[in-house]
């Protein structure tokens, strides 16, 4: 088969696209035949070498997430047969041979029937998103019906799903997105009023919208950016969920005293096994009842998994981007 293999720790160019040995499924493992590869900010920290949660042994095939057909079951798996749509999200599981290729050894867990509603691309956007989505939501901020939560960079690809989430959950939706078509994006996944964050001033209108009470929740993909803005725009007991921030920012403590604000930092990496199979089970429930509609965004091939990279830190994002395998 063909994938995508990292020899040493580095930039985008130790991806190399070559022939590799076709992965063989063990006992309780599953071998897909990819159709198309999740590229998740991880992926890149990852590859760069000295990500805090990480590192596989070299050399290594990248990639948590895909979607494609069932090619063989190892023994003691009976819940999957040939030639049945799946989607993998295998953050969390042992074993995975890495999506970013032809064919792809997970484990059972890992896998989970595709809806046939959904093109495989879309289940390439599952894993890594949603999974962070629903834990931050549910596991960290504890979102309950009826309040108002700022999404904060809803258009990429945790910010996307967690809307669409929050929505079906009854919250009064805010999300942040950096150009029209994300912000039409946000619009459509569920957001009640979205915000250009790319506008100087553009947390103004948070007052009006929240008839200046402030938001209840605040999901941050840009911590380093916007967390002393997070605390401005918060309501008094409020809570905010750091899942993205790279790099440091000057900020004043004395914020969270005058909201008495609890902060969460959240980590994928950091679920228990419990509530990982929580995480997993919410989110196959959510795309099965439409509550999920994965959105794909830019689809390249897979020997240009290089360039996905270094798009994949790029802004303007406009859903997930995805590698197309088959
Ligand atoms: N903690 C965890 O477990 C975990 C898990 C997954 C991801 N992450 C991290 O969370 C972040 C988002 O991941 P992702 O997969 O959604 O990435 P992504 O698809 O690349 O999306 C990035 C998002 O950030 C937005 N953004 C850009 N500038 C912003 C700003 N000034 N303020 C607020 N948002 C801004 C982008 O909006 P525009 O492009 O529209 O400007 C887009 O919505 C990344 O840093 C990633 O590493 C953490």
């Amino acid at each position: 088969m063909f994938g995508i293999q990292v020899s040493q720790f580095g930039s985008e160019d130790v991806l190399e696209y070559t022939e590799l040995p076709n992965p063989q499924p063990g006992p309780g493992q599953v071998r897909v035949r990819m159709h198309a590869a999740g590229v998740n900010p991880a992926d890149t920290y990852i590859r760069s070498g000295g990500y805090a949660f990480y590192a596989p042994e070299l050399p290594y095939t990248p990639g948590f997430d895909g979607a494609g057909t069932v090619d063989e079951v190892g023994a003691d798996v009976d819940s999957f047969k040939p030639g049945d749509r799946v989607f993998v999200a295998a953050l969390g599981t042992p074993g995975c041979s890495g999506t970013y290729a032809e064919l792809a050894v997970a484990d059972a867990r890992a896998v989970h029937p595709l809806p046939e509603t959904l093109s495989f691309g879309q289940g390439a956007a599952v894993g890594v998103p949603c999974l962070t989505a629903w834990r931050a939501l549910f596991q960290k901020a504890h979102l309950q019906a009826g309040e108002s939560i700022l999404i904060h960079g809803a258009s990429g690809g945790v910010g996307i799903h967690a809307t669409q989430l929050a929505h079906s959950a009854g919250a009064v939706v805010i999300g942040t997105a950096g150009s029209d078509t994300g912000v039409e994006l946000v619009r459509a996944a569920g957001a009640q009023h979205v915000l250009d964050h790319s506008k100087p001033g553009y947390l103004d209108e948070m007052t009006e919208i929240t008839g200046g009470k402030g938001v209840s929740v605040i999901i941050e993909m840009q911590a380093d950016t916007n967390l002393e803005q997070d605390l401005k725009a918060l309501a008094v007991y409020g809570r905010v969920v750091v899942v993205g921030s790279r790099s440091s920012l000057d900020f004043s403590p004395r914020l969270t005293m005058i909201k008495e604000a609890t902060i969460y930092g959240t980590a994928v990496w950091h679920a228990t096994e419990q509530e990982a199979a929580d995480a997993l089970t919410g989110v196959a429930d959510a795309l099965r009842d439409g509550f999920i509609r994965p959105v794909v965004g830019d689809v390249m091939p897979l020997h240009e998994a290089a360039a996905a990279h270094r798009r994949i830190l790029e802004s303007s994002t406009r859903g997930k981007l995805v590698l197309s395998v088959y």
